[in-house]
């Protein structure tokens, strides 16, 4: 920058006088570097010390030249894409040129501020995760007072009405609760949802529909809308209205910034109550293999020892008759035998000793060994994952394999482990009748919410006649 001797300041002085003005101060050097710039300035125009002019505000680099040259002192207009803003460029010496902003920058730049303070209360608001319809609210009010509307209203849409979900401003018309419908309409809910993009309407006078209707009923001259975008779907809208006149050149832009807070704070709400219904249905799938486990018990195991009971206090009080104490003796051995059997099958489904004990490989081999389909083990890893992990693996199979033999009528099953870009890949495919439909039973629902909490995906494909293909994809790194 430009030294202080006319000024009899030293450097360091100047620089601690300009950094603490409220006036945006820079100057520029001979290869369009930004050589000083204080916070006013970086603020209004993003130029920071060091950075290069040319790059960034092309618009600016002729006026310097010129200045450079020996032009006189110019005003110039900085068009940034957000906030254009004027100043004065003057020469300073050398190839130095200094510039200071005047004060419709001051104006924009607080006008800046104002917007970046309410959509940071909104976000933080939003972060904390408050019921929806205190969001739907507030945001209508940030939006409404910054735009200095007379009310403002949060807009949803469901097929064929908009429906008002959050109010702020003066209770004229469209209360919480207020639905208007599309069809036949120019008003802005409709516009909106049609073009997808911002709108505005200055004088209601004229425009057709039941919503405009209700807006000249009120009192309303003018409104701006900006849609709500929630997973690339249009949602619902952001309206602010007026009284009495325009709501500012820029009220579109401003009103999208929270739009997107707002489409934030309904995906994350989304995003929760997803979360909680899995968590939910894994509860219900827990409860329902406890149940289930509690009938396979009573019909099966329980029955055999009661039956062995029965058969054993008999033959007590037939000691003396040999014969049929023998066949009672053998019939005995038999049930106890098959209830053994019973247990060790059921305690299997439990808790696969094999899969802790020795890992996936020897566990995917069992599951196989024991099925009655000849199945084909191929790709398992030799070395041990995550515990998390393998058993994940392990249930999308053992689930599938019994679909397999429950529901297919197939001849063979093929498990495929592999692995891609970070994650272990499990696909089981049948050649059987297809059409598996999770929504028809609870397996493969409970398969996708275990693999989900992994930070996974299961897809199922299963056209009718043409067997069924369930794919696992799990990253490695998960549950470790
Ligand atoms: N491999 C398969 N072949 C054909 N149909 C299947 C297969 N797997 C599942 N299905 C069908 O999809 C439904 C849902 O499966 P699932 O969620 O495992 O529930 P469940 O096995 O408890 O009935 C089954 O009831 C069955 O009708
Ligand atoms: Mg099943």
């Amino acid at each position: 920058m430009a030294t202080a001797s006319e000024a009899n300041l030293p450097t360091s002085a100047l620089r601690a006088l300009l950094d603490a003005t409220p006036a945006a101060v820079g100057c520029f050097d001979g290869a369009l570097r930004t050589a000083y710039a204080n916070t006013a300035f970086t603020m209004a125009t993003g130029l920071q010390e060091g950075s290069d002019a040319s790059e960034q505000l092309p618009p600016l680099v002729e006026a310097i030249r010129d200045v450079q040259r020996g032009g006189t002192p110019r005003r110039v207009r900085v068009g940034r894409s957000r906030m254009p803003v004027s100043g004065r460029l003057f020469a300073l010496e050398g190839a130095l040129v200094g510039m200071v902003l005047d004060a419709g920058a001051h104006e924009a730049l607080a006008a800046l501020v104002d917007e970046q303070s309410a959509l940071r209360r909104v976000a933080m608001l939003v972060a904390a995760a408050p019921a929806a319809d205190e969001v739907f609210r507030a945001v209508a009010e940030e939006a409404g007072r910054l735009l200095h509307g007379t009310s403002a209203a949060t807009i949803r849409y469901d097929e064929e009405h908009a429906w008002t979900v959050g109010r702020w401003g003066e209770e004229r018309g469209f209360v919480v609760g207020t639905a208007v419908p599309l069809r036949d309409s120019e008003g802005l809910t409709a516009t909106v949802r049609q073009t997808g993009r911002a709108g505005r309407i200055e004088d209601y006078d004229g425009v057709r529909g039941r919503a405009a209707e209700l807006m000249r009923r009120n009192g309303y001259r003018s409104a701006v809308a900006a849609p709500v975008f929630v997973g690339g779907k249009i949602w619902g809208l952001l309206l602010v209205s007026s009284g009495d006149g325009s709501l500012g050149r820029d009220a579109e832009r401003r009103l999208a910034g929270f739009a997107s807070v707002l489409a934030l704070a309904v995906e994350s709400a989304e995003a929760r109550a997803e979360l909680n219904a899995s968590r939910t249905r894994i509860l219900e799938a827990g409860m329902a293999e406890r149940r289930m486990l509690e009938r396979n018990l009573h019909d099966g195991a329980q029955q055999r020892l009661v039956a062995l009971a029965v058969q054993l206090r008999v033959l007590e009080r037939r000691l003396e008759d040999r014969e049929t104490a023998e066949r009672l003796l053998h019939g005995a051995v038999e049930e106890l035998e098959q209830a053994l059997a019973e247990l060790r099958e059921l305690a299997r489904g439990l808790h696969p000793a094999i899969l802790v004990d020795r890992g996936l490989a020897p566990a995917l081999n069992a599951l196989a060994a024991r099925s009655p389909l000849p199945v084909q083990v191929e790709g398992v890893p030799r070395e041990r994952l995550s515990p998390a992990l393998e058993a994940a693996v392990y249930f999308v199979v053992a689930e599938s394999l019994t679909n397999a033999v429950k529901h297919a009528e197939a001849t063979a099953v093929q498990v495929r482990v592999t692995r891609a870009a970070g994650d272990l890949v499990v696909e089981i495919a049948d050649d059987g009748r297809g059409g598996a439909d999770p929504e028809g039973g609870s397996g493969l629902r409970g398969l996708a919410d275990r693999v989900d909490a992994l930070g996974g995906h299961l897809s199922v494909s299963s056209e009718a006649g043409r067997g069924t293909r369930v794919r696992a994809e799990l990253p490695e790194a998960s549950g470790s």
